[in-house]
């Protein structure tokens, strides 16, 4: 059994190809979700990971699902804090429900999700911890005031705690992604979709699998000493 890795949000878009990738590397999963039992029973039949159902934006649930996972599975070693959502919205209209849902899940998410696994990784002497922050944290974005915040946000999160975890031999770091063929980005009204699209010099969105690709290698032990960076992977979009 390889080593125990929970992703949050993990069985659907970004969340879902990073689960497998690990899994293909020899992780043991776990995968987290929020509310759509459908799509994680489907994830779970195709993929064999197992799923399991907590809202990360409620401490309570996030540290007592995390302490089933690690009692059925083992210590977590890896954690990719992924789950996020968007609440898109220009200032002048985003809803102050639209600003806590966002913050919620997306910023106290990691907190939730982390915090409880941070004890055993200080113990084990060993942790990769992995948030997915994102271009729109690095850059800001027309009617993402709330997102962006939480983006960028979870930047200091973990710059913060490299400095804490490397004599512990944990490390904290992120990704960006830009913008990458999933559910959320379809989402977002397709003229718009269309322009953004012509400002990524790669002149494509990314695949959710180039995203998992670049978690791999931050939870394997050659990334030992990459703590507190930042992997941006938005074909050529920005640049920080
Ligand atoms: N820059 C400048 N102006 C913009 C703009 C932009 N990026 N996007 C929209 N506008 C303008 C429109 O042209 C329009 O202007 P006019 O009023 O002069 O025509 C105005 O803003 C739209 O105003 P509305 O009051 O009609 O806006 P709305 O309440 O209908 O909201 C929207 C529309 C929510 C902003 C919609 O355009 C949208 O979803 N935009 C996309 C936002 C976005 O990029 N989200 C990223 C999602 S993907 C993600 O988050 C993943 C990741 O990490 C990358």
């Amino acid at each position: 059994m390889g080593r125990v890795a929970l992703v949050t949000g993990g069985s659907r878009g970004i969340g879902e190809a990073i689960s497998k990738k690990l899994k293909e590397d020899g992780y043991t999963v776990a995968a987290t979700y929020a509310g759509n039992d459908e799509a994680a029973a489907k994830f779970t039949e195709t993929t064999g990971i197992k799923t399991y159902k907590w809202n990360v934006a409620d401490y309570e649930s996030s540290k007592t699902g995390i302490a089933k996972v690690e009692e059925e599975l083992g210590p977590i070693e890896v954690v990719v804090a992924n789950a996020g959502i968007t609440r898109d919205a220009p200032f002048h209209k985003m809803t102050p429900d639209q600003w806590k849902e966002v913050i919620d899940t997306n910023l106290t998410g990691v907190f939730n999700t982390i915090h409880p696994i941070w004890p055993g990784m200080r113990e084990r002497k060993f942790g990769r911890v992995i948030v997915i922050s994102s271009i729109n944290g690095q850059k800001g974005q027309f009617a993402q005031v709330n997102y962006a915040a939480t983006k960028a946000g979870d930047l200091g999160i973990i710059k913060s705690l490299a400095q804490e975890g490397a004599r512990a031999g944990i490390t904290a770091n992120a990704v960006c992604p830009g913008y990458i063929a999933t559910e959320m980005v379809m989402a977002v009204p397709e003229k718009v979709r269309e322009s953004i699209i012509s400002q990524i010099p790669a002149g494509r969105l990314g695949e959710p699998e180039e995203i998992a690709r670049c978690v791999a290698f931050l939870a394997s032990d050659d990334s030992g000493f990459v703590n507190g960076s930042t992997i941006s992977a938005n074909g050529a979009q920005f640049f920080v």
